[in-house]
């Protein structure tokens, strides 16, 4: 419940989530430490927990921890060295090919089936006359929500990470044989830390807000 008259939150939160929010850093520098491949399913699956609209899910990702390929993919990356030093790099990228083709699979099964195929209709109708370009921008957009998660969640799990853009999208599709249509969200390394990062520096939120 909220009252008026208080600056509290007036909704408990969850204390993981919101220090893992105050913490996190783009880090750089990494530990040789492998991650386990089971913290890295259960991160991708957690990540995986973001919501989407129509639940299209157009997210994908790819772990690279092979060190020749690693190492393509930093000079893809513009020599980025966070790509070589950390254990992992995720390639995250949006296929809504796959995505509508996948979408009876995406609906709610607790749906009535007649909204199921309605919604199925819907999203088809939308997007199946879109180009590439106009499709891919949405779930782009879409898979951003899971990128934050990511972040936040691997955070949470104790692990480092840095987000990058800095890559040249068709290099990185050609080493990893991804499908002309599908469009790269960002690459992020992930792994312990071996550097500090620099401290949080955000705009001051009362700059960014308004209430009406
Ligand atoms: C989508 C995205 C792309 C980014 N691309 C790069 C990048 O290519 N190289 C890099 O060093 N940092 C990159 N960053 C890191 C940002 O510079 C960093 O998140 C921002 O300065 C805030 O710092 P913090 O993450 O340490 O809080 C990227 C961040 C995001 C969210």
């Amino acid at each position: 419940m909220r009252t008026m008259d208080t600056d509290s939150p007036s909704v408990v939160v969850d204390s993981t989530a919101s220090s893992a929010a105050d913490s996190r850093r783009s880090i750089r520098q990494y530990e040789p430490t492998p991650i386990p491949d089971a913290d890295l399913r259960e991160l991708l699956r957690l990540a995986g927990r973001a919501p989407s609209a129509y639940n299209a899910q157009p997210w994908r990702f790819v772990v690279v921890q092979d060190a020749a390929l690693k190492a393509r993919l930093a000079a893809a990356a513009y020599g980025q060295r966070q790509v070589t030093a950390a254990p992992a790099t995720i390639v995250m990228y949006s296929d809504m090919q796959d995505a509508l083709e996948r979408m009876p699979e995406s609906m709610h099964p607790g749906m009535p089936e007649d909204q199921r195929t309605a919604g199925v209709e819907s999203f088809r109708a939308t997007f199946t006359g879109q180009t590439v370009e106009q499709r891919e921008a949405w779930g782009i957009a879409q898979s951003n929500i899971a990128l934050g998660y990511l972040l936040l969640l691997a955070e949470s799990l104790g692990y480092a990470t840095s987000p990058m853009l800095g890559f040249h999208p068709e290099q990185v599709k050609a080493l990893l044989g991804l499908p002309a249509h599908v469009r790269i969200t960002a690459l992020v390394t992930i792994g312990l830390a071996a550097e500090d990062g620099f401290a949080p520096h955000r705009l001051p939120a009362e700059s960014l807000v308004t209430f009406r």
